[in-house]
């Protein structure tokens, strides 16, 4: 067994997730208990790029924190260190590679391994910091649920409760007020959060990504309903959702080295069934309550499961590596087989069939 090290840092990169806490107290308080130091980077990256905003994270500091959703280390993601933005002379916005900073900051604060909680974006700076000489170990997160090299992420059934809720919460007003309501969700490319919460929550129409849809099939689902006598509708748009042939809303294209932002695809829905509907056509943006709140009790056991292999994966060295859940199992698996690897919803998978067995129209 190689020596533990004396001193780890941890960051949670990105957007945030409920569970990210779940992790740090576990990870923290496991690190602890075989006298390894843990330091915590604020905001992701920031922590270290910029100057004292590196913290001790004792078992005090994570006291409590299991029913809090966000992270108490900050999340960022804006702090890519390969394309930091900042300003030039002229005030016009730029991005700059700050890496050398963070090499420094590791040195000087003489941190052995440097552990990512973070998404896809978050797994490739881990590689890239791996290839010039840190250890690194990831532990996925994200409520997308769209990394293929773990089979579920923390995050996405508390995403998923939040959104059935909404759907629920749809149900009876649309019915009151005869209209069809159109749900947007978030999942960026990958239909999971639509596809799980349209399921659960009944929804008549399910839009994702993974298939482009036909309007006009919609249309004459909500047509069908009305002959049947139901005078309302409720169409869940996963926000990658385009027509065929269409192109994936988005409300802004994102920096160098940044995600575009997606959103307007529940919009876009709207705007192609008004008139074509006898109905009043509302569009409903969750947005970002399916990343807040406390999280679910999956998503912390999911979280302290993570949390406590990232630690014993340090005190054992095994570096290069990235935390993830195999069936019903926790594993390590090399960390270059997480980047760039998307886990999408298969068109003709078994989640789409049960859909269509029970009559929801997928557009396609
Ligand atoms: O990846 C998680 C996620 O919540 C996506 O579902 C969504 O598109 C994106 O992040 C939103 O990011 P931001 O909070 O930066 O707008």
């Amino acid at each position: 067994m190689p020596v533990a090290p004396k001193r780890v840092c941890i960051l949670t990169g990105g957007g945030d997730a409920p569970g990210l806490n779940a992790v740090l107290r576990a990870f923290v308080k496991t690190c602890t208990e075989r006298n390894i130091e843990v330091y915590g980077s604020e905001d992701g990256f920031e922590g270290l790029i910029q100057p004292g905003r590196l913290v001790k994270l004792k078992p005090s500091s994570v006291r409590g924190i299991l029913p809090r959703g966000g992270s108490i280390l900050g999340c960022s993601n804006r702090a890519n260190p390969f394309a930091y933005p900042t300003r030039d002379k002229r005030g016009k916005e730029i991005t700059v590679d700050v890496s050398e900073t963070v090499l420094q900051r590791l040195r000087e604060h003489e941190i052995e391994i440097l552990v990512m909680v973070g998404g896809d974006g978050t797994m490739t700076h881990a590689k890239a910091f791996m290839e010039r000489g840190v250890s690194v170990i990831g532990v996925p997160k994200t409520i997308d649920n769209d990394l293929a090299a773990t089979d579920l992420t923390f995050g996405f059934e508390t995403a998923v409760a939040t959104a059935t809720w909404a759907i629920d919460a749809l149900h009876s007003t649309a019915e009151s007020h005869d209209r069809v309501m159109v749900l947007e969700l978030m999942g960026r490319y990958a239909g999971w959060i639509a596809m799980h919460a349209g399921i659960a929550g009944g929804a008549d129409v399910i839009l994702i990504p993974e298939i482009p849809y036909d309007i006009e099939r919609v249309i004459k689902k909500i047509q069908q309903r009305g002959h049947n006598g139901y005078s309302f509708s409720i169409v869940c748009v996963g926000e990658g959702a385009r027509p065929i042939g269409g192109r994936v809303s988005t409300i802004s294209k994102g920096r160098k080295g940044h995600l575009a932002r997606l959103g307007g695809a529940g919009q876009q829905v709207a705007d192609q069934l008004k008139d074509r509907v006898p109905h009043e056509v509302r569009v409903t943006v969750l947005g970002h309550l399916q990343r807040g709140g406390s999280p679910a009790s999956f998503d912390r056991l999911l979280g302290t499961r993570f949390g406590v292999r990232a630690a014993l994966m340090c005190e054992a060295r095994q570096t290069g590596e990235m935390v993830a859940l195999r069936g019903l199992d926790v594993i390590s698996v090399p960390l270059a087989s997480a980047i760039g690897n998307a886990k999408l919803v298969q068109r003709d998978g078994e989640l789409v069939q049960v859909a269509r067995h029970v009559g929801i129209e997928l557009g396609a």
